[in-house]
Parts: structure tokens; C-alpha cells; sequence
């Protein structure tokens, strides 16, 4: 299954097995890992059965995280968009089966305002092409940039919820509120 959505400065498209080595570069990284639960990947072939799962969403879920390209340098800077999450290992703040906006990008290109370009235009394909009816955000209390960025995409704030002994922010936007 293939995806393309063009940014002014970003490509977002499927996540390709050619991708391994960036994404473990990404994934092994522990500055990434920070608010995500501290443990980054030791293996390529981590990385391999991650790409293998979201290609299988991809087919069973016709959503997935897409990679995030910078079209100026043409790097792989890490993956944005949405995700059908099922909840089936654990549930997140009660839920399951919903779909949730999401990034991880390398440091060196972050706060460049790619998370917020990257994530606008996945709200935008989730809500017009896909026509989904609410998408769900989350993120660690201290993770300043993360809030940051449901918020200026237009998230609104509904509830505190502890995963994994960690203190979280629950965001959604409904799609009769998109763009107002
Ligand atoms: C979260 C993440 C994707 C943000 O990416 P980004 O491209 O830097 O985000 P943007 O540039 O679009 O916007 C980030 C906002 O947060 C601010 N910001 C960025 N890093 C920050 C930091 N360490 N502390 C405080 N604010 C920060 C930026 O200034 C910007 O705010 P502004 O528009 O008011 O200036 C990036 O930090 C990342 O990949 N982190 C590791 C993975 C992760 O935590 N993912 C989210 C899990 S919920």
C-alpha cells in the first residue's frame, strides 16, 4: 500500500523496508526515547519488525505512520500521521480502536516546525479523505514540544491519565471542529 502527502517542505509517504537504517538511527536514539518510556532499540532487525508491522497495518487498517522526508535535503527525518490503535496489549486512557496523531523525528530536525507541517496535513487526510470523525492525541505532561504541538494543531486538552506510571495529557479534535 503506498501513500504520498506533499508539505511545503515535507514528503510523507509509506514506511519502505529501504528505510531500515534511518529508522533504526531514529528508533536506537535515546534523546527520542526520552518521554516515550526510555527504551530505544538495540537492533537493525528491531527496526525491521517494526517497518514489517506498520506495513501490516497499512493492509489491515488502512492507516499507518507514514515517513517524513525533508524535500530539501531529501532525508528521512523520522515518521508522522495516524494510527488506528486498537488497545488490544493496553489500553490508553480507556480506549480502543481509535485513531491517533503521532511523530518521532530525529533531533537534528527538530524545531523546525516539521511536527506541526507534518501533523496538519495528516488532520487534514484523516478528517477529508479518510473522514474519520475524531482523532485523539497523547503526550507526557513534560513533554513541552509534544503538547506544543497537539495544541497549535488545534487538539483541545480533555483529561490527565497515567500510563506506564507516567503522567500523560489526553488531546482530540472532532472533525465538525476542524479548521474552526
Ligand atoms: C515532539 C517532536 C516530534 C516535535 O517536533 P518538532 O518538529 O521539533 O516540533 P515543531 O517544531 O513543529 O514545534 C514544536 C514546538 O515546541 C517547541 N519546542 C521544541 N522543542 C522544545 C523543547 N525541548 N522545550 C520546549 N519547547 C520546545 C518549539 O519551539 C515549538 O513551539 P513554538 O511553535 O511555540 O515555537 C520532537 O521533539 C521529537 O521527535 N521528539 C521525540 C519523540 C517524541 O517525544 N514524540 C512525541 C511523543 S508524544
Amino acid at each position: 500500500m503506498t501513500f504520498f502527502i506533499e508539505t511545503k517542505n515535507l514528503i510523507l509517504r509509506e514506511i519502505r523496508i529501504s528505510d531500515e537504517d534511518e529508522f533504526f538511527r531514529l528508533d536506537s536514539d535515546k534523546r527520542v526515547h526520552k518521554y516515550l518510556g526510555n527504551k530505544p532499540i538495540k537492533t537493525k532487525e528491531e527496526a525491521k519488525n517494526i517497518i514489517s508491522f506498520v506495513n501490516l497495518q497499512y493492509k489491515e487498517r488502512g492507516i499507518g505512520r507514514f515517513a517524513t522526508i525533508e524535500k530539501s535535503s531529501g532525508k528521512f527525518i523520522g515518521w508522522s500521521g495516524l494510527k488506528l490503535n486498537k488497545g488490544e496489549k493496553e489500553l490508553l486512557n480507556g480506549h480502543t480502536n481509535f485513531i491517533d496523531i503521532g511523530y518521532r523525528f530525529m533531533p537534528e530536525f527538530w524545531g523546525k516546525g516539521y511536527a506541526t507541517e507534518a501533523s496538519l496535513a495528516c488532520l487534514d487526510y484523516g478528517f477529508k479523505k479518510l473522514n474519520y470523525k475524531i482523532i485523539y492525541g497523547a503526550a507526557d505532561v513534560e513533554n513541552i514540544a509534544s503538547n506544543k504541538v497537539l495544541k497549535k494543531i488545534g487538539l483541545h486538552f480533555v483529561n490527565e491519565f497515567t500510563w506506564r506510571e507516567t503522567l500523560c495529557n489526553w488531546y482530540e479534535i472532532k472533525k465538525e471542529n476542524y479548521g474552526k
